[in-house]
């Protein structure tokens, strides 16, 4: 017995096992990596013919603004989604001025209710001038007055609107976009994601719980995709953090801008064989850095991170 567990044979395992993981981990890190220096393929889903439009939904502020101008600065004609006419009917001729070669059109549709609202983007999107090849789902929040509340103390209707919002409304508007984007393709499918989907902050839990459903959604699509040979849409969740903008001016060292942030993200778009793709590398620290703590002690920063917000709210509110 003794002689077949040999200094040698034990060398020769530890050196393959050593060799196999760091090859796993070398390969692993460069695909990682690839994925923030390749050059983007967002052209590949403006057609010759320049009449293709990109809708992102939630589009007045945040995150989805960001979206929109930087859609626009590519060369994108773009449908508007948001709640509020005034709002984005001052946008829309803002942009325009900024952005006079493209098209720019608005939808209304409140996001919020347990209704078919989402029904008025896809009659407004078979009346565009030109062919949707770029969906980005974007509208969600948190929608709780204050933001930070013990799942408990959370009010029902505030946790409809949540699920409708993050999650009801796309699940519907993707089942009726699709066919418009695979006639149409090469098109791009994008869902706005969550560190928060991955991390499971407390005091926002249906944020968070709505976020994993619209990875694990995008997951299925994609694998679905597959399933059902279409290859003219991509699909990809974007796993984005906090960023700033002038609904939120929140400062951090690690906290980029909407428009980079979204800059960012479109440079990622069409060469993913993941599903879910940071949208940016920042996010990345932040996120590894927690997820590399010991459970417990993670759990217990992320815990007393998010009640000085809580206390800060109570205070100021
Ligand atoms: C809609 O937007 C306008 C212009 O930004 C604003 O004045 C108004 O208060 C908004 N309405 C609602 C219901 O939020
Ligand atoms: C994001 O930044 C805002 C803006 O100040 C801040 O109030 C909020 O707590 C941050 N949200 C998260 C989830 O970190
Ligand atoms: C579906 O796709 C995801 C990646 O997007 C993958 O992690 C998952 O394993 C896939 N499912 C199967 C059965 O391969």
């Amino acid at each position: 017995m003794s002689g077949l567990w040999t200094n040698s044979t034990l060398q020769f395992w530890t050196a393959l096992t050593g060799t196999l993981f760091s090859l796993y981990a070398v390969t692993n890190t460069a695909r990682f990596a690839w994925n923030f220096v390749r050059p983007s393929r967002l052209h590949q889903y403006r057609h010759a013919d320049s009449g293709s439009w990109a809708l992102v939904t939630g589009a007045s502020d945040g995150i989805g603004f960001g979206f929109v101008q930087e859609l626009l600065a590519q060369g994108f004609n773009v449908l508007l989604h948001g709640r509020n006419r005034t709002k984005l009917e001052g946008l829309q001729s803002d942009l325009q001025k900024e952005f006079s070669d493209q098209k720019i059109d608005i939808v209304v549709a409140d996001a919020s209710q347990y209704d078919d609202s989402y029904k008025a983007i896809t009659e407004k999107v078979r009346t565009l001038p030109g062919k949707l090849t770029v969906l980005v789902n974007n509208v969600g929040g948190i929608h709780t007055t204050p933001t930070y509340l013990p799942h408990q103390d959370v009010p029902h209707d505030d946790i409809d609107a949540c699920i409708n919002v993050n999650l009801r409304f796309a699940t519907h508007l993707i089942k009726d976009l699709i066919p418009v984007l695979r006639s149409k393709g090469p098109a791009l499918l994008a869902n706005i994601g969550s560190v928060g989907g991955i991390m499971g902050v407390p005091y926002i839990t249906t944020y968070c719980g709505t976020k994993a459903y619209m990875h694990v959604l995008t997951e299925s699509l994609k694998n679905e995709t597959v399933a059902e040979g279409i290859d003219s849409i991509d699909m990809v969740a974007f796993l984005v953090g906090n960023v700033s903008s002038h609904t939120n001016t929140f400062d951090m060292p690690l906290t980029i801008t909407s428009r980079q942030c979204a800059a960012s993200c479109l440079a990622k778009a069409g060469k993913n064989s993941e599903a879910l793709v940071w949208g940016h590398w920042k996010f990345v620290i932040a996120a590894y850095f927690t997820m590399m703590l010991p459970k417990m002690t993670a759990r217990r920063l992320l815990g007393s991170e998010m009640r000085k917000r809580v206390e800060a709210e109570k205070k100021s509110g």
